[in-house]
């Protein structure tokens, strides 16, 4: 594993976008693997500067988030449907086919999550993926305990992950319970692997991932057996390489 340390969150943010605007130009057709919550919100406004002062095009890339709530409409607020629309999509020229999230209000999960593998896998996998990390150590809505050989598949979210995200909704009752998230085996398939961490909430499970042995209790560990992977973590999440 590659470390990048930066200063903050907005260099973390600024190197994240360095790294993924160089792909995109490089690349004809890139297929992007992307994440919600706090952390990659930088990442998605710097791209869309980017795309504003006409530096970029994002015409000929796909994504592929990695999860979404269960039962939430696509529409509501709280949605990753929503979220990123509000905070990326639309604000960029991505043609609407090329986007793809699990279908969280789809009638039978398990077709839906064999047809998001198979989507995955028909364009060619992913590329870059980038990951935000949680507190307890799940990357997607990989939770502790998790088989690292899943793909996408329908999760009971953790109580501390329903705490921590409650800080998006009014209350920690509002928060699903369940999710669909694309699975470590694919995460793992990816070409390219892009941790982003910030802020001193995270520096246990930073200092875990890279001090203990890799372990399902613990799924960001696996990102140890990765060929291509840079975390780009900024100091308060990173105190010890100061
Ligand atoms: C989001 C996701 C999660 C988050 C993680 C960190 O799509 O897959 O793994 O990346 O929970 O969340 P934040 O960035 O809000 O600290």
């Amino acid at each position: 594993m590659k470390i990048i340390k930066v200063t903050d969150y907005e260099e973390m943010s600024q190197t994240a976008c360095n790294i993924i605007l160089g792909k995109v130009k490089d690349k004809k057709h890139l297929v992007l693997g992307l994440a919600t919550g706090s952390t990659p919100e930088g990442l998605y406004r710097c791209m869309i500067q980017a795309y504003k002062e006409g530096k970029i095009s994002f015409q000929n890339i796909v994504t592929f988030n990695l999860d979404e709530y269960l039962n939430l409409h696509q529409d509501h607020p709280n949605s990753y449907h929503h979220y990123m629309k509000k905070k990326f999509f639309d604000h960029i020229d991505i043609p609407k086919k090329n986007i793809h999230l699990p279908d969280g209000m789809a009638t039978s999960y398990i077709q839906e999550c064999q047809q998001y593998d198979e989507k995955i896998r028909r364009a060619g996998n992913i590329d870059i993926q980038v990951l935000g990390l949680g507190v307890n150590g799940h990357i997607g809505f990989n939770e502790p305990g998790t088989s690292f050989k899943i793909r996408t598949h329908v999760v009971n979210l953790d109580q501390i992950t329903r705490k921590t995200n409650s800080k998006f909704f009014r209350d920690i009752q509002d928060v699903p319970k369940k999710a669909i998230t694309m699975g470590i085996a694919n995460i793992m398939e990816s070409k390219e692997i892009l941790l982003l961490v910030s802020g001193k909430k995270k520096e246990l499970a930073l200092a875990r991932l890279i001090n203990e042995e890799i372990s399902e209790q613990f799924p960001a560990s696996i990102l140890k057996r990765h060929q291509n992977v840079t975390i780009i973590a900024d100091r308060a999440a990173l105190p010890n390489l100061c």
